[in-house]
């Protein structure tokens, strides 16, 4: 009897072309920016969503918590809603490594506005208030029961963070999932977003990694992925084979 596990989409087996793409991958060091692999998958990524640079990493959290950290400093806050991955289920991760505070939207499914972010801001005038710093986006909304959002309404929260000096995240662990529905582009969530993290072991069945993908604007007078290297380093996440990744993004998507 065939049995389909539907607890999660993390629950996938890798496919036969996947197990093929890990005995063949050709490997190198990581660290040494020498593995020809990871190389490739980051290149393919930051080319995909028209950003400069890409870091692969074992798990969306991590990626999440290296995008968080590169764009605080702590003592900022970060804005977003209360089911949010990166708040509830990160093990209070922006806390502990960022010593970053927190300000939750009100939400439809995980979904706010441009308006509820600006009302969110606070005044930066005022020394007693957290420095407003960086809206976290999630699409899909894991606890929104898969809600995508409208990238319209996206593109408004970019203009209110930049009228306001704050950077855009976008955990895209499932992201492919919501351009498969309504047809978007990476490129245009990449012209959005100031760095967006992608799983590929959620619906697009690789068994680990996620990759972090980082605009020239985060920041202009150093490359983002030195800063997001360093910060994966620390956290141990460096030297991992991504042929995996690679089958996953040939075969398992359609943007
Ligand atoms: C929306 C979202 N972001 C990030 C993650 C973290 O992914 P990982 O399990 O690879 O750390 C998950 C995991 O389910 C998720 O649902």
């Amino acid at each position: 009897m065939r049995i389909v596990d539907l607890r999660s989409d993390t629950v996938t087996q890798p496919t036969p072309a996947m197990r093929e793409a890990m005995l063949r991958a050709q490997l190198g060091d990581d660290v040494f920016g020498e593995d020809p692999t990871v190389n490739a998958l980051e290149e393919r990524m930051a080319a995909q969503f028209g950003h400069e640079a890409a870091l692969f990493c074992p798990s969306g959290t991590m990626t999440n918590q290296i995008a968080i950290n590169v764009h605080t400093r702590p003592g900022d806050e970060v804005i977003c809603e209360e089911g949010a991955h990166v708040y509830r289920y990160e093990g209070g991760g922006m806390m502990a490594n960022s010593g970053c505070s927190v300000k939750h939207l009100p939400a439809d499914r995980g979904r706010f506005t441009a308006a509820d972010v600006v009302a969110a801001i606070n005044d930066r005038g005022a020394a007693y208030l957290a420095n407003s710093k960086l809206v976290v986006i999630e699409n899909t909304v894991n606890r929104g029961g898969g809600a995508i959002w409208d990238i319209a309404e996206t593109e408004r929260i970019r203009s209110a963070c930049d009228a306001h000096g704050l950077a855009l995240h976008l955990d895209g662990a499932r992201l492919f999932n919501a351009m498969a529905v309504d047809g978007t582009k990476p490129a245009q969530w990449g012209a959005t977003f100031h760095s967006i993290s992608i799983c590929l072991s959620k619906g697009l069945g690789a068994p680990v990694g996620s990759v972090l993908t980082g605009s020239r604007e985060l920041h202009p007078s150093s490359a983002p992925r030195a800063q997001a290297f360093r910060r994966r380093h620390a956290a141990g996440g460096h030297s991992l084979a991504a042929g995996r990744g690679r089958i996953a993004l040939e075969h398992h998507c359609t943007a």
